[in-house]
């Protein structure tokens, strides 16, 4: 890797540790008895849906762990091969393992051509990449024949296929998209390398692939975030693990989840100029609307992917004009949100904050940069939907109902909307 990278990297987490040490989090890590008691907020802030070995978010000093390790470490050390090998199996690969698990994936990169015959008769203009990624993979598990087992092992060789062929189908939607032909994966590339090339139709620079591979580590896992959840749910339900991971990518494409990051570069783009953040800021909060790329239901600290994804489009912003525009965009909005609700509603940039400007950097499209976050998401989506499946439990929750507490059936022939009298009877 090189150095400049490696410094990059250890600044961050040194600030990281810094700045968020001997801050506690009690009760989120440890021992587990069920039933436990919660104190619940809408939208089930607060709820304990499992427990995990997998990841661990610690919101109040904003680390992120996979498996016992910080994902720090992981950005420094580590591939996106490895880490996903170390999600889905439970601990890092030896030298043998992940070569053999490297070259699995290599292996299972290609997609039936099918699937490019359905991405062709989309219409490419109006639909978003996400809703063809979703189809895509919908697709996919109809020509599986493996798709319907349903044990551990098949659904963890099918995570595997998944996780090699969610590349493979990105790269296709970005070409199919502007009407070009979707290109064979490369075997003599490693997972990054490969996505960019697959996207770009051009081999990237080593700086260019590292920097994209550590992109899809810091995106692998992130706790039980609402596209996860959603794969496990449909999973809990032993659908099979193409249905999950089909929910998990409708849930990603929200511009509340994964879906920020385009977002944030339109947001970019509209405010032009560092001297036009605060008005437009102004306006924001004015009109009480949210910063896309702001916020976090779990981190109450800066986010350690925004730690590392922030500078990592500083070192881009050097080598071309227009992304040093786009990101002294950035730290004006960063700094300015930051003193205006960092302190007092613990509003920080999240992951989504500085992706897009590193994507855009390597020539990639706003609406691809979504599909880029499911290519990585998509080992801890797998990864955590095996896990709760070796011991399954449907997930259930309620809703309390505030509706009429009980009405006698009337049928009428028009409706109040209508607005004048109308005729009702009993049945
Ligand atoms: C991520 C997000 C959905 C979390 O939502 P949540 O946990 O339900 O948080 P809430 O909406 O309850 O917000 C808590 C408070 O912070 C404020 N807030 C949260 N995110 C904000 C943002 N991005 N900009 C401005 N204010 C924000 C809310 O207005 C609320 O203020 P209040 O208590 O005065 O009403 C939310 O922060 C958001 O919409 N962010 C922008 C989209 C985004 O970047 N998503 C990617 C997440 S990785």
């Amino acid at each position: 890797m090189s150095d400049e990278i490696r410094d990059l990297l250890e600044e961050a987490a040194r600030r990281a540790r810094q700045e968020t040490d001997d801050e506690p989090e009690p009760g989120m890590a440890g021992d587990v008895a069920w039933p436990m008691q919660v104190s619940l907020g809408k939208g089930l802030e607060g709820a304990i849906a499992t427990s995990t070995q997998i990841g661990y978010v610690n919101g109040a000093k904003g680390w992120l762990i996979y498996r016992g390790y910080n994902v720090f470490d992981l950005a420094i050390h580590s591939t996106y091969e490895e880490t996903a090998y170390l999600l889905l199996y439970g601990s890092l690969p030896s030298r043998r393992q992940l070569a053999d698990f490297s070259r699995l994936l290599v292996h299972q990169r290609p997609v039936p051509p099918t699937v490019f015959d359905v991405l062709g008769m989309i219409p490419t203009a109006r639909t978003h990449p996400m809703a063809a990624l979703r189809t895509a993979v919908s697709v996919l598990g109809t020509l599986d024949e493996s798709a319907e087992k349903l044990t551990v092992a098949d659904e963890t060789d099918v995570a595997v296929k998944l996780i090699a062929q969610f590349a493979t189908l990105t790269g296709a939607i970005a070409r199919i998209r502007h009407g070009r032909e979707p290109l064979a994966p490369r075997d003599d590339l490693g997972h990054a390398a490969n996505l960019l090339y697959l996207m770009t139709g051009e081999e990237p620079d080593p700086l260019m692939a590292r920097i994209m591979d550590i992109g899809l580590i810091l995106h692998a896992d992130h706790g039980m975030n609402a596209s996860t959840f959603t794969t496990m749910v449909v999973n809990s339900s032993l659908a099979d693990m193409y249905s999950s991971v089909v929910a998990g990518i409708g849930s990603l494409k929200g511009p509340l989840h994964g879906g920020a990051n385009e977002q944030v570069l339109y947001d970019l783009e509209d405010i032009q100029r560092p001297e036009n953040v605060e008005p437009w800021l102004d306006r924001a909060q004015a009109s009480k609307r949210k910063v896309n790329g702001f916020g976090h239901r779990v981190y109450k600290a800066y986010d350690p992917r925004a730690r590392i994804l922030g500078p990592l489009a500083e070192l881009l912003s050097r080598r071309d004009l227009a992304t040093r525009n786009l990101y002294q965009i950035a730290v004006a909005l960063d700094e300015l949100m930051t003193s205006r609700l960092g302190k007092e509603k613990k509003i920080f940039p999240n992951v989504d904050f500085y992706s897009g400007i590193v994507y855009k950097a390597m020539a990639i499209e706003p609406g691809m940069f979504t599909p880029i976050f499911a290519v990585s998401r998509v080992a801890g989506w797998c990864a955590r939907a095996l896990e709760y499946l070796g011991d399954n439990r449907i997930f259930r929750p309620r809703a309390i109902y505030t509706g009429p507490p009980r009405m006698e059936y009337h049928r009428s022939i028009r409706g109040p909307s209508d607005g004048g009298p109308f005729q009702e009877w009993k049945s």
